[in-house]
């Protein structure tokens, strides 16, 4: 699975243009540096869906992904967050609370 997200980066960086559709969030782009998760930090689903609807639920209330833990862990959330795709201001998630939605995954 790991894999298969490196490749889509790579691919995604490589494409440029075309493809997506308008509705499509911004091509996820490696940050530097990378969002480091202390391996002891663990977030749980529920602290997690405190700082979603923190975060995130203004845009994403009717979205599928919201339904349920394994939902949200089959999403792009993980890889969105990370590369600071989303949310779409990056300025609006600070690097504390950033990490704390990465130990979630
Ligand atoms: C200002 C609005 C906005 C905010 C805030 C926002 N998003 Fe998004 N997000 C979007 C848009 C627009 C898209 C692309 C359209 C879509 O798939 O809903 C998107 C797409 C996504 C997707 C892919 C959608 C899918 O169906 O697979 C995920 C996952 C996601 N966002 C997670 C998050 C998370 C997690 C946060 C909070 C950290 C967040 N978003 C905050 C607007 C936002």
């Amino acid at each position: 699975m790991r894999k298969i997200f490196v490749l889509f980066i790579l691919l995604g960086c490589g494409g440029g243009g075309g493809g997506g559709g308008p509705e499509a969030p911004p091509p996820p782009v490696p940050v530097d540096p990378p969002i480091v998760v202390p391996p002891d930090l663990e977030t749980s689903y529920e602290e997690f869906t405190l700082l979603f609807e923190k975060y995130c639920i203004k845009c994403h209330a009717s979205d599928p992904f919201i339904e349920s833990e394994e939902l949200m862990r089959a999403s792009d959330a993980k890889v969105l967050i990370s590369t600071k795709a989303m949310p779409l201001d990056p300025e609006d998630l600070g690097i504390d609370d950033r990490i704390k939605m990465l130990a979630f995954f």
